[in-house]
């Protein structure tokens, strides 16, 4: 067996917009030429500010969004190869927790409807006892009192709710889930108890996850490796959460740690500098405009991503 389950090669996807109905048509690159591996067994996380293509890169690893250009390759096999009926198959074991767990549940189904539908979806239909089995094993794995299976969404609480999204997403009993920010609606209490929900769950039940966030500290708490992306690059992936980084984006994050009072936290939106226009970026390392050691090379060719020592890096002058 591989140790990698997904692989994602040259993954890149464009944007369109026009200024007015008449305006010029302007392109920008959301994710471009995008590579991980993601271990199977493992956590691996990738950490960028807001609008840097995470959630663009996490639905086009799941084929919500189809690529312009690269491939998604789960235990070898190219998603973009199969057919509609072997892709629906193949869903049943790549599922997606969302941020706002609203997104993922309907609001005028019961819990208990929400959480058979992904079964039903894919054609099963259960006899009663079966699904009332089924719902309480569920709701049981999540940490829920199963009498709340027949609740509606507005009546349970922010936490229970991700525990829902995170029970609908184990329904078809996964072996990948991509969690896309699924702490960042939650109060700080209720956030740490569903990292410790979501850790407890990839232990028992040997998930494998790829584990999206804007919080650095919080990546490095959860995840076995880190990759970070700045401007819809990766510039920097971390072989383990306590290797010492060396991109000067990276080394930047870092002060923003995952302190449980969110007022003391440095959120990564006030480091120094704006991000660069993604329309119209800038010819070399996008990061230029507010690292401290940019140099000309820098600000006219953008550095590659070379790896040494299971240690991915893009930068010209490493501080370290
Ligand atoms: N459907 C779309 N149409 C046009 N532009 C889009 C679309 N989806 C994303 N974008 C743009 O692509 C860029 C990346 O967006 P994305 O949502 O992937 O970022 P993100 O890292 O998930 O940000 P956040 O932390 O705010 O969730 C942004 O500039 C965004 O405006
Ligand atoms: S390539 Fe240059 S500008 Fe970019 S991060 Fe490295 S030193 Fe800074
Ligand atoms: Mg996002």
């Amino acid at each position: 067996m591989s140790a990698k389950l997904l692989e994602v090669r040259g993954l890149t996807r464009t944007f369109t917009s026009r200024n007015g109905l008449f305006g010029r048509k302007r392109v920008m690159t959301a994710v471009a030429d995008v590579s991980l591996d993601v271990p199977r067994g493992q956590v691996t996380g990738v950490v960028g500010e807001s609008g840097c293509g995470k959630s663009t890169l996490a639905r086009l690893v799941l084929r919500l969004l189809e690529a312009d250009q690269g491939q998604v390759l789960f235990e070898g096999v190219d998603l973009a190869s199969l057919s509609a009926s072997a892709m629906r198959r193949l869903r049943r074991r790549l599922q997606f927790v969302f941020q706002d767990p609203y997104s993922s549940i309907d609001p005028r189904y019961t819990i208990r409807a929400a959480l058979l539908e992904p079964s039903q979806v894919q054609g099963e239909h259960l006899h009663a006892a079966a699904a009332t089995d089924r719902i309480n094993s569920l709701m049981a794995m999540v940490g829920l009192n199963p009498s709340l299976a027949q609740s509606y969404p507005h009546q349970l609480s922010g936490g229970q709710k991700q525990r829902i999204g995170i029970a609908r997403a184990l329904a078809l009993q996964p072996s990948f889930l991509v969690l896309d920010e699924p702490t960042a609606s939650l109060d700080v209490s209720i956030q740490a108890q569903i990292i410790a929900l979501l850790e407890k769950l990839q232990q028992e039940l040997g998930l494998t996850y790829l584990f999206i966030s804007h919080d650095l500290g919080l990546v490095r708490y959860f995840c076995d490796r880190i990759v970070v992306m700045y401007l819809g690059r990766i510039v920097e992936v971390l072989p383990s959460a306590d290797t010492p980084p060396r991109h000067p984006y990276t080394i930047a994050l870092m002060e923003s740690t995952f302190e449980p009072d969110p007022a003391k936290r440095r959120v990564i939106t006030r480091l120094n500098g704006e991000l660069p226009d993604a329309f119209n970026p800038p010819p070399g390392c996008a990061y230029a405009a507010r690292c401290a050691h940019a140099s000309d090379r820098c600000r006219s060719e953008r550095p590659a991503l070379v790896l040494r020592d299971g240690h991915e890096l893009a930068c010209h002058h490493p501080p370290t």
